[in-house]
C-alpha cells in the first residue's frame, strides 16, 4: 500500500498536482482517498471511463453517496439539469440540439471578429509597454465572442462575471453547503436577467446562437424553458471560465519555456501548438463520474473492483501527462507528434462542445500576443486561483515590448 494521497486540501497539491499525480499513476492507478472516492491517473483508465456508457454523469441520481446536507441542498435547489449532467438518451437529444452551432466550420466564421477584438484587446499595451494579462485579454475576448453569440448585452458585464465566478466555484470537489448557497444566490440573480434577454430574443429574433435555440424549441423538439436556460447558463460559465484559463495558462506555459516561445515566434500560432498547450496546463483538472455496474480495473495483474455507485474522479492533468503515452511529459514541446490526443476537453459524450471555439480564441488571442511584442516578460509573478477543478491564473501582470 502507497503512502501518496490524494489530497485537494494539501496546499503543496494545489501549487503543483503533477508530482502528487505522478506518484498515485505509478504506485497506486486505481486510488482510494481518505474522502471515499476513487481517482484515476492513468491516460488509458481515464479514456476508458470517459467513453464507457457504463458510467454515468448524473452523479446526483447514480453515486451511492451517503447523504449529506450538500447533496440535499443540490438535490432540493435543482430545477433543470444541463447537458454536462445528463446521461443518454436525454443527453443525446439536448446535445444534437445545440451542437449545430458548435461545427469547426461554423465556429472558422468567427476568426475575423476575435482577432478583431484580439487586436483592441492589445492597443492599450502597444502604448504602455504594460499588460494585465486577464483583464485586458484573457477575459474580455472571451467573454464577447460568447456573448456576441447568444446575441447578449454587456454592460452587465461584471456583474455576469461574478455570478459565474460563484457558480463555478460550486464544481469543486471540496465544495460545501455554504458555497452551494451562494451559488444558488448568484443563478437566482443570473436567471431573471437571462430570461428578460430570452424574451426580448423571442419577439426580435436574428440569425444568432440563442434565436435558434428558441427556434429548436419552437419547432416542436422538446428544448423547454428550463432547458434552454440551463444551457444559456452553461454555455456563459464554459464561455467566462475556462478559455480565460487557458489562455493565461498558455502565456505562462510560453514565458516559463522560452525556446518553445522562440518556435511560436518563428512558425506563428498553429491549431497543434494550442493542443500541446492544452494538454500541458489545461484549466479543467479532471471531471467526475459514477459505474452503473461494478467495474474492474487491471493494475499489475491484479483486478482493482470499483463498487456501481462510487464516485470516480477521472484526472485528465494526470492523464495528459502520462508517459507511457506522452514522452517526456513534463516538457512543453511543440514538436510532438500526438499532442492532439490530450484529454483537456475529456472525452466521449461529452466532450467538450466548445473545444473548437476555445482553440480559435487562444490561437487568435496568444498568436497575436507574440506576433504583437518582440519581448514579453513577466512584470510580477502570476497569482493563481485557489481552485482545483479549472486551474488558472487570477492576475498576470507582463511587460510587453
Ligand atoms: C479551454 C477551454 C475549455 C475547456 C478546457 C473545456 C473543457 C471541457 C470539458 C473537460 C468538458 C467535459 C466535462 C465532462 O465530461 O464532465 C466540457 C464540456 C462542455 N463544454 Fe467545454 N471547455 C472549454 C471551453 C468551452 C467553451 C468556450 C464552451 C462554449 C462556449 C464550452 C462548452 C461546453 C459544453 C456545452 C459542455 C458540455 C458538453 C456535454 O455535456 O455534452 N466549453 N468542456
Amino acid at each position: 500500500m502507497s503512502d501518496v494521497s490524494f489530497n485537494p486540501f494539501d496546499p503543496e497539491f494545489r501549487k503543483n498536482p503533477h508530482p502528487f499525480y505522478d506518484r498515485l499513476r505509478t504506485e497506486e492507478p486505481v486510488h482510494r482517498t481518505p474522502l471515499g472516492f476513487v481517482v484515476l491517473t492513468r491516460y488509458e483508465d481515464v479514456v476508458n471511463t470517459l467513453r464507457n456508457n457504463d458510467f454515468s454523469r448524473d452523479i446526483e441520481v447514480n453515486a451511492n453517496l451517503p447523504e449529506s446536507p450538500t447533496r440535499k441542498f443540490r438535490r432540493e435547489n435543482e430545477r433543470s439539469k444541463s447537458m454536462l449532467n445528463l446521461d443518454p438518451p436525454d443527453h443525446t437529444r439536448l446535445r444534437r440540439l445545440v451542437s449545430k452551432s458548435f461545427t469547426p466550420s461554423a465556429i472558422e466564421k468567427l476568426r475575423p471578429r476575435i482577432q478583431q477584438l484580439v487586436d483592441d484587446a492589445l492597443a492599450n499595451a502597444k502604448r504602455t509597454g504594460h499588460l494585465e494579462l486577464v483583464e485586458e485579454l484573457a477575459f474580455p475576448v472571451p467573454f464577447q465572442v460568447i456573448s456576441d453569440l447568444l446575441a447578449m448585452p454587456t454592460e452587465r458585464g461584471e456583474e455576469l462575471r461574478e455570478w459565474s465566478q460563484i457558480i463555478t466555484a460550486t464544481l469543486e470537489p471540496t465544495t460545501g453547503v455554504e458555497e452551494l448557497e451562494k451559488g444558488q444566490e448568484a443563478i437566482a440573480k443570473m436567471r431573471p436577467y437571462l430570461e428578460e434577454i430570452i424574451q426580448h430574443r423571442r419577439r426580435n429574433m436574428g440569425d444568432d446562437m440563442l434565436s435558434s435555440l428558441i427556434a429548436v424549441e419552437e419547432q416542436g423538439e422538446k428544448l423547454n424553458n428550463d432547458e434552454l436556460m440551463s444551457f444559456v447558463i452553461l454555455l456563459y460559465i464554459a464561455g467566462h471560465e475556462t478559455t480565460v484559463n487557458l489562455i493565461g495558462n498558455s502565456v505562462h506555459a510560453l514565458l516559463t519555456h522560452p525556446e518553445q516561445l522562440d518556435v511560436m515566434r518563428r512558425e506563428s500560432c498553429t491549431p497543434n501548438m494550442v493542443d500541446e498547450l492544452l494538454r500541458f496546463n489545461g484549466p479543467v483538472q479532471h471531471t467526475i463520474r459514477t459505474p452503473l455496474v461494478d467495474i474492474s480495473i487491471p493494475v499489475n495483474g491484479q483486478e482493482m473492483l470499483i463498487k456501481k455507485g462510487s464516485l470516480v474522479l477521472a484526472s485528465l492533468g494526470a492523464g495528459n501527462h502520462d508517459p507511457s503515452v506522452f514522452d517526456n511529459p513534463h516538457q512543453l514541446d511543440f514538436s510532438r507528434s500526438n499532442s492532439n490526443r490530450h484529454l483537456a476537453f475529456a472525452a466521449g459524450v461529452h466532450y467538450c462542445l466548445g473545444a473548437s471555439l476555445a482553440k480559435l480564441e487562444t490561437e487568435v488571442a496568444v498568436g497575436t500576443l507574440v506576433k504583437t511584442f518582440k519581448s514579453i516578460e513577466f512584470d510580477s509573478q502570476p497569482e493563481w486561483r485557489d481552485r482545483l477543478t479549472i486551474r488558472g491564473v487570477s492576475k498576470f501582470e507582463l511587460n510587453v515590448k
